[in-house]
């Protein structure tokens, strides 16, 4: 993680804690048996997720993707950089976003070279974007919303966990977790619906976790500082990556069927991959000698190529529409439909979260109706989005 773009606890803490309003008890976490119950998920994602997925090839084979346009965000390592090589390989036109421009072209020229005399060269480009910031957030859209090209997937899949390490915000004030896995994907997905409009039928597909299981987020406490909940990384991650199915639920509920652009959240499962870079080095160690357990990064990136590419997941997807079914459609690591933790479907909670996502990334509540119908959207940012 780059330290610069972070200062600690101690530096603003005090400034974002927004506090409890309304007088009526509101519950802070989970209780000790949803907690329970929680653990007792990813618990057996753990232990059972080979079984589960011993159904799938790996690699998954894919259909040729030729004239696919995806925007894989953190492709420079595990998941996205194994998502990134199979769609390229498939023919799709890949945009690596990330912090690391120059490694991300050195993977370029070693997957071409690898490919040499193989078949057509890789359509597969790089693009700056740091989550840790949503000004580079907003300049990587205005770049790339200028090419008034279509998209059809958005893989949010750039995402943190410093295990153990304190808490740490971003330059625009927001917990480093709840920043890179909730609100910036956040704010990328809402400045990207023209081009996924653009490139209607498409996808906007979130990377996100088990973890979530273990999550509880209050909306009027996204940064963990108003000291009702202690602040740990794990409450962190766990948090960020359930606001973002919370978030999604909203989304997808409120984009109409019409404009064909469908939200996924998906579980890779448990997966070895550089996240755990922070772990202390003994637990690390135990990391690396578990792995009949974990997934590869390779036989993590197979749900997340599967909810990007399989035609059958829109269908699914417009089911749980007509349905009204209060959660965005969750994939699990094994490719099958799943259900998101009980949290998750508290609907007055989703609708907290959208708001208070929305406020904190500077776009208005009608934002997305605004973009459908075509129209300009003024936000604090001073994106151009039409
Ligand atoms: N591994 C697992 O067991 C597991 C389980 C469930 C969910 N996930 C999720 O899977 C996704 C991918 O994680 P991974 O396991 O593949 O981890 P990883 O190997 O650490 O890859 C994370 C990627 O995210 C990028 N990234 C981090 N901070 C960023 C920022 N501020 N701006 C832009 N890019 C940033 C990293 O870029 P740099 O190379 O520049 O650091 C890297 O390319 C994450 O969302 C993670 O939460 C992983």
């Amino acid at each position: 993680m780059d330290s610069s773009a972070l200062s600690t606890s101690d530096d603003t803490a005090d400034d974002r804690s927004t506090g409890y309003g309304g007088g009526t008890r509101k519950k802070v976490a989970l209780d000790w048996m949803e907690w329970g119950r929680g653990w007792l998920h990813v618990v057996g994602e753990f232990f059972f997720q080979r079984i589960s997925a011993s159904h799938l090839e790996n690699p998954l084979s894919l259909p040729h993707l030729d004239g696919i346009t995806c925007i894989v965000t953190g492709s420079t390592s595990g998941i996205g950089l194994e998502i990134t090589r199979q769609l390229a390989e498939a023919g799709a036109h890949v945009v690596m976003a990330v912090r690391r421009t120059k490694f991300a072209h050195e993977l370029i020229h070693k997957w071409q070279s690898e490919k040499q005399g193989l078949g057509l060269p890789l359509n597969v480009e790089v693009m700056e974007l740091d989550l840790l910031s949503l000004d580079s957030i907003v300049q990587f859209s205005k770049d790339w919303n200028a090419r008034q090209a279509a998209l059809h997937a958005l893989i949010n899949n750039a995402g943190i966990f410093a295990l153990g390490e304190p808490q740490r915000f971003s330059k625009d004030g927001y917990e480093a977790h709840m920043q890179v896995n909730h609100l910036g994907p956040a704010l990328l997905s809402m400045l990207l619906i023209p081009s996924l409009l653009q490139g209607s039928p498409s996808r906007i597909i979130n990377v996100n976790s088990i973890m979530h299981f273990v999550g509880f987020v209050d909306a009027d406490d996204m940064n963990i500082t108003s000291g009702k909940r202690k602040y740990t990384s794990l409450a962190a991650y766990s948090s960020s990556k359930l606001a973002q199915i919370k978030f999604s639920s909203i989304l997808q509920k409120r984009i109409p069927a019409e404009a064909g652009i469908n939200v996924i959240c998906v579980s890779p499962g448990i997966v070895h991959t550089n996240v755990a870079r922070d772990l202390p080095k003994i637990i690390n160690s135990a990391y690396h000698l578990i792995p009949y357990f974990i997934f590869d990064a390779q036989e993590g990136s197979r749900s997340i190529i599967f909810a990007t590419t399989d035609p059958q997941v829109p269908d699914y997807c417009g089911m749980l529409k007509a349905d009204e079914w209060p959660v965005c459609p969750y994939i699990s690591h094994d490719c099958r439909p799943a259900n998101a933790s009980e949290e998750a479907h508290n609907l007055e909670t989703s609708q907290a979260v959208w708001k208070k996502t929305l406020e904190m990334i500077g776009l208005p509540f009608d934002v997305l109706e605004k973009l459908i119908e075509g129209q300009n959207v003024d936000n604090r940012y001073g994106a151009k989005i039409d």
